[in-house]
């Protein structure tokens, strides 16, 4: 899957995704007020690391953009050039990612479907301590290669019900009909972020089928903060199909501990070190946070 040395990214399509991502990572930045130049970006590169310039143009500075790469020979062309690379999985950085700067962009790029490693982002944007209320996500898979859909089908389509309503003032009449047949994996990966809040929502509150206006408003009313936005296109020789979601988050993980009773807290805190905490990823983003600050001061002297 970690195959970014050998894949050309620079196809004409993949370049209006590319402008089309970070445009929407620089309107949804501003919205949460904050400014472009401050913002912190965590993004997968690919080995020619074409989203630089377009991240640039949009304002983001260089110093403040992270990237995740686990291949090893696009890890060492990258930092030749002198890119920032945390050399890990992208959703475990960011379970791992604790503490000051606060990522406010996180661009997964991907180039695989909705498999376990993809799905495991969902779980990051709900709980990582580095997420706040507005911080953008922006998810591109591959339609397809991902055997697992099956098994998340069932919960992907019972939701999707749900979203339909949701979302129905944001989806051109073209891209309601690829939600439908359920295999825009964009839409999928929403759902599957979703339905972990609603599973929350009704636990919380003893709800059940009878309820379901009291979800439906509950779904409409998130949507409303995160306001999806879904693409597609196809791939270099038209066989493939990319999907993508860009969301703004409707809360945070910050927000989430902040409102957890000291209890849960605790709960979570366990689950979360059981699964994912990781000694040698939280080493290697401490590694990249001071290259950033020598950056930073580097500019400063000079
Ligand atoms: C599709 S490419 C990125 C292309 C780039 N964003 C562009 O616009 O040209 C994805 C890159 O992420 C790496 N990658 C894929 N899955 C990853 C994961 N789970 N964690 C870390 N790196 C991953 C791949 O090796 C590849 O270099």
């Amino acid at each position: 899957m970690s195959n970014g040395h050998k894949v050309d990214y620079g196809f004409f399509t993949k370049k209006l995704w590319r402008e089309w991502a970070w445009k929407q990572a620089r309107k949804r930045v501003i919205a949460n007020g904050v400014n472009p130049k401050d913002a912190i970006v965590l993004f997968l590169p690919g080995e020619k690391c074409l989203d630089v310039p377009i991240a640039k143009k949009n304002k983001f500075q260089f110093h403040n953009m992270f990237a995740v790469e686990r291949d090893r020979v696009t890890i060492k062309n990258l930092r030749k050039k002198g890119i920032n690379v945390i050399s890990a999985d992208f959703a475990e950085v960011l379970q791992n990612w604790v503490g000051p700067p606060l990522i406010d962009v996180i661009m997964a790029d991907y180039c695989c479907g909705l498999t376990r490693l993809t799905a495991n982002l969902t779980g990051a944007l709900y709980a990582s301590p580095t997420t706040k209320k507005g911080t953008v996500a922006i998810v591109n898979l591959l339609r397809g290669h991902d055997p697992l859909i099956s098994a998340w089908r069932k919960v992907i389509t019972d939701d999707s019900k749900y979203l339909d309503y949701g979302m129905s003032a944001d989806i051109s009449k073209k891209n309601r009909t690829a939600f439908i047949k359920e295999k825009h994996r964009g839409r999928m990966f929403y759902s599957l972020y979703m339905s972990g809040w609603v599973t929350q929502f009704i636990e919380e509150n003893n709800l059940s089928g009878k309820d379901g206006p009291a979800i439906l408003k509950f779904y409409f009313g998130m949507s409303f903060l995160s306001l999806p936005k879904f693409k597609s296109y196809k791939s270099k020789h038209g066989n493939t199909m990319m999907d993508s979601v860009a969301f703004s988050l409707p809360f945070g993980g910050r927000e989430i501990h902040a409102g957890l009773k000291d209890k849960d807290k605790r709960v979570l805190a366990r689950k979360l070190s059981e699964q994912v905490m990781n000694g040698s990823c939280q080493s290697k983003i401490a590694a990249a946070k001071a290259i950033r600050t020598m950056r930073i001061n580097k500019r400063k002297a000079s």
